[in-house]
């Protein structure tokens, strides 16, 4: 036991005792010796690299190279998609993609090039192919966005998984076992965002990223890694273009990123560069070159549209590990009330179970949930319930015996339960990588519905199993039905909260079919987004955990999973009220606007930061039930066209170098840029600004960018820019939609969408466009199709009162 692992028993008995300790080291030691007699630890391997290329046989949308010692799959996809897969490795089977593979760019063509190697042509991008095996993507104007290296493979030597010598011109088959290295270069100038959600960005800069899905174990701050929720896919952004890369590839691995050099004048580039190590599985990626607007629409037309959450999910949700009771229930909801305080939502955690048991409730501290959600529902505010995929493993449970019974749970390698430790104890855990698991467990929901809850939030599924030593999960050799291609924990751990929200919101849609499920989960996988969103998980209380916020929503919009948000205040410890407003004032802005804390952190009504705090939040909370019809709004846009809700500052403008590197801002749509308060005792604040004029929204005062410039930031608010000409739905005085119009600058045009809410059911939505100029001094609004604004109209602009 290293010092970490003792750090980390400690803390396991901290939060779940003794008992449940001592069985931690046991699950431990049983981890440790299930894995160790399943991956005997020296085996015998050899390197492989394509080697020379023997020639090409043309498919439709690219073809395959053969290579003396590998086979390369190229195919572009009638998007602009390009695949490549090494070891001629096809897209499917894949957990990312949403359905059926893309279809293929028929005009896309493979032809010989004058080195010696190979290239696919198509309308939107170019793949060039060398003799040895390294893959340039390239925009039809023959710039390069990246180029990949020769990958090397060790395959093991003896399984069948190998034995091909150097010269003989055998190809050993997508060895999923082997360990393989991709590099890749980027231009000097290029920035790497994505990953998943990292603490340490959104811009990730040099060092190595794992991809892993972990609890890390009650509090992350920015240098903590990995999280979650990672996700092999980058979005690199660079002035050749803006290109996404995923690693369609489930099993751990490593990410080295080291940004490049510009040779200052010299000539002399140092490229940026990307070592990929995988432990196993497939070698195959996909690229998506465009702007970020065209990446994301590409992206999310192969992994899915985002669900769209329910209305109320956009409104202020608060939630508390420990609330005790359903008299405290009502207390807080009665105080969010008294105050005037609007309130959407209310999350029941772990301690409403009857014995952390997943799917019952504890009878004396909620003797009637059903009757209480009623009583919250007609008062305005939904019950959302915490879902964790351990099981107690007691006989006589009522889940568990239908899960026995079913055949649900993960063995092992010798057909054995694989038991784990969670907050109820002994526990087992569904193979949600099984169809027949999925429809078992989503029939489950039936309880949580009966029991009066609107939405779930999924926990604890990286799938977490206390440890006190060694990593907090699953055995690696656990055994998994992977869609009935059978495998490994090595390959399903990944994918294992992706696949419980699947199950969840194909419950959920059954179960209430006419209502859109809400459901966020903690970790998940790319493609996450077709389910639901996720949130922060326990970010550290602190202004570093403050940045390491911001940091997820971006990171994770850019990998196309828009709705999220942190815990306001930060999970682990209690805020100072100047840290808890500007955390409360950032988290408005943000799609998943919760409060949460850990049972031991204190509180995180409005209220409980005195006065002054209280009048600030309000401030808050209003303004953005003003801007829910600007959410309802950019929800239905991220569901359209894949772009998040909240955007980096040079979404419009990739080139922009400046933008570029600016990680403390964002924007919210195309509308307003938000320039959180993310230090101590700051009252006003640098903001850099995109191109084109932006007003203050509260000042009404205008600024040109693009350019830096300094802004009030008083405690009451956080400095919110809207952009000249800016059209956006907002909610009027009476409650009804109006267009709030930011003054165009003159000769220039403005405009926005608006979709109007369509009900919590599966309606499809209309999209108005709006434009906006100035006529004689006059500001004019009307929808693209040339009639009169369907709503009232509220210019602003200098002068205007806010
Ligand atoms: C860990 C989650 O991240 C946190 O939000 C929750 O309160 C605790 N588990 C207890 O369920």
């Amino acid at each position: 036991m290293n010092g970490r692992d003792l750090v980390r028993s400690i803390r396991v008995v901290r939060a779940v005792g003794p008992v449940q300790g001592l069985r931690s080291v046991r699950t431990a030691w049983r981890r440790r010796r299930a894995d160790a007699s399943a991956f005997p630890r020296r085996v015998a391997e050899r390197a492989r690299v394509p080697g020379a290329v023997r020639g090409a046989e043309p498919q439709p949308g690219g073809g395959v190279i053969h290579f003396a010692r590998s086979s390369l799959r190229v195919r572009v996809a009638a998007g602009g998609a390009v695949f490549c897969g090494w070891d001629e490795a096809a897209p499917e089977p894949s957990y990312a993609l949403a359905g059926a593979c893309p279809e293929v760019d028929a005009r896309a063509v493979l032809e010989p090039d004058r080195e010696g190697g190979w290239r696919v042509v198509s309308e939107r991008v170019w793949v060039a192919v060398s003799r040895h095996g390294a893959v340039e993507v390239r925009t039809p104007g023959g710039v390069m966005l990246r180029r990949e290296l020769p990958p090397r493979w060790w395959d093991r030597v003896g399984q069948g998984e190998d034995g091909a010598g150097e010269e003989d011109g055998a190809r050993p088959q997508g060895a999923g076992g082997s360990r393989w290295v991709l590099r890749s270069e980027v231009a000097a100038d290029a920035r790497f965002f994505g990953l998943g959600g990292r603490a340490g960005g959104p811009r990730l800069r040099g060092g190595t990223y794992r991809l892993w899905n972990t609890d890390p174990g009650g509090a992350f701050g920015p240098g903590d890694d990995p999280l979650s929720l990672t996700m092999p896919v980058q979005l690199v952004v660079a002035d050749a273009g803006t290109h996404l890369v995923f690693h369609d590839n489930s099993w751990d691995g490593r990410v080295a990123l080291r940004e490049g050099e510009e040779g200052a004048g010299s000539g002399h580039d140092r490229p940026g560069t990307c070592e990929l190590r995988m432990d196993g599985g497939p070698l195959r990626y996909w690229v998506l070159v465009g702007t970020p607007a065209r990446v994301l629409l590409g992206w999310t037309a192969l992994t899915g549209a985002p669900a769209l959450p329910p209305r109320w999910a956009l409104g202020h949700q608060h939630a508390r590990w420990g609330f005790g009771g359903e008299g405290e229930v009502r207390r807080v909801v009665a105080g969010y009330r008294a105050r005037g305080l609007p309130l959407s939502a209310l999350h029941l955690d772990i301690d409403h179970y009857d014995g952390h048991r997943v799917f019952t409730v504890d009878r004396a501290r909620y003797p009637d949930l059903p009757g209480l959600a009623r009583e919250l529902r007609a008062d305005g505010v939904r019950l959302v319930s915490i879902v964790d995929p351990a099981v107690k493993a007691a006989p006589g449970d009522a889940v568990y015996e239908g899960g026995a019974a079913a055949d649900a749970f993960v063995r092992d390698a010798r057909g054995r339960e694989v038991r784990g430790v969670v907050w109820p104890g002994e526990s087992v855990f569904p193979d949600f990588t099984d169809a027949r698991v999925r429809k078992w467990w989503g029939a489950l929901y039936a309880e949580r519905v009966a029991q009066g809850f609107a939405g779930v939030w999924h926990d604890m599924n990286e799938p977490v199993s206390f440890a006190a030593f060694g990593e907090p999960t699953l055995p690696r050799s656990a055994r998994h039905a992977l869609e009935g291609r059978g495998g490994d924990h090595r390959e399903a751990h990944n994918v294992y909260g992706l696949a419980m929200a699947r199950a969840g919101y194909e419950g959920l849609c059954e179960l209430r079919p006419d209502e859109r499920p809400f459901l966020f989960s903690r970790s998940g996988w790319a493609g996450l987004q077709r389910y639901g969103g996720t949130w922060s998980g326990d970010v550290a209380t602190g202004w570093p955990g403050l940045r390491a916020s911001l940091s997820l929503v971006m990171g994770l919009g850019l990998c196309g999973v828009p709705y999220s948000g942190p815990d306001v205040g930060g999970f682990s410890a209690v805020p100072s009220p100047e840290l808890y407003l500007r955390w409360f004032q950032l988290a408005a802005y943000l799609p998943l606007f919760r409060t949460h804390s850990a049972i031991w952190a204190g509180r995180r009504e409005p209220w409980e930061f005195g006065p002054q705090v209280l009048a600030h939040a309000r401030t808050a909370l209003c303004e953005r039930e003003r801007l829910l019809p600007y959410f309802d709004t950019l929800g239905q846009l991220a569901r359209l066209t894949g772009a998040p809700y909240v955007r980096p500052v040079w979404w419009n403008a990739p080139r922009d170098r400046a933008l570029r590197d600016c990680e403390d801002a964002f924007l919210l749509g195309d509308a307003l840029l938000v320039a959180p308060v993310l230090e101590a005792g700051a009252t006003r604040r640098a903001v850099r600004l995109p191109r084109g004029r932006w007003y203050d929204t509260v000042t009404g005062r205008a600024y040109e960018g693009p350019g830096q410039v300094v802004v009030e930031a008083p405690l009451s608010r956080i400095p919110v820019l809207a952009r000249a000409g800016a059209v956006l739905p907002v909610a009027g005085a009476d409650g009804g939609t109006e267009l709030e119009v930011w003054e165009p600058a003159a000769g220039r045009r403005g405009g926005g969408l608006v979709v109007p809410d369509a009900g919590d059911g599966w309606g499809r939505p209309t999209v108005e466009r709006y434009v906006s100029r100035l006529e004689d001094g006059r500001v004019v609004v009307e929808r693209q199709d040339g009639s009169a604004a369907g709503y009232p109209v509220r210019v602003r602009g200098p002068g205007e009162a806010p």
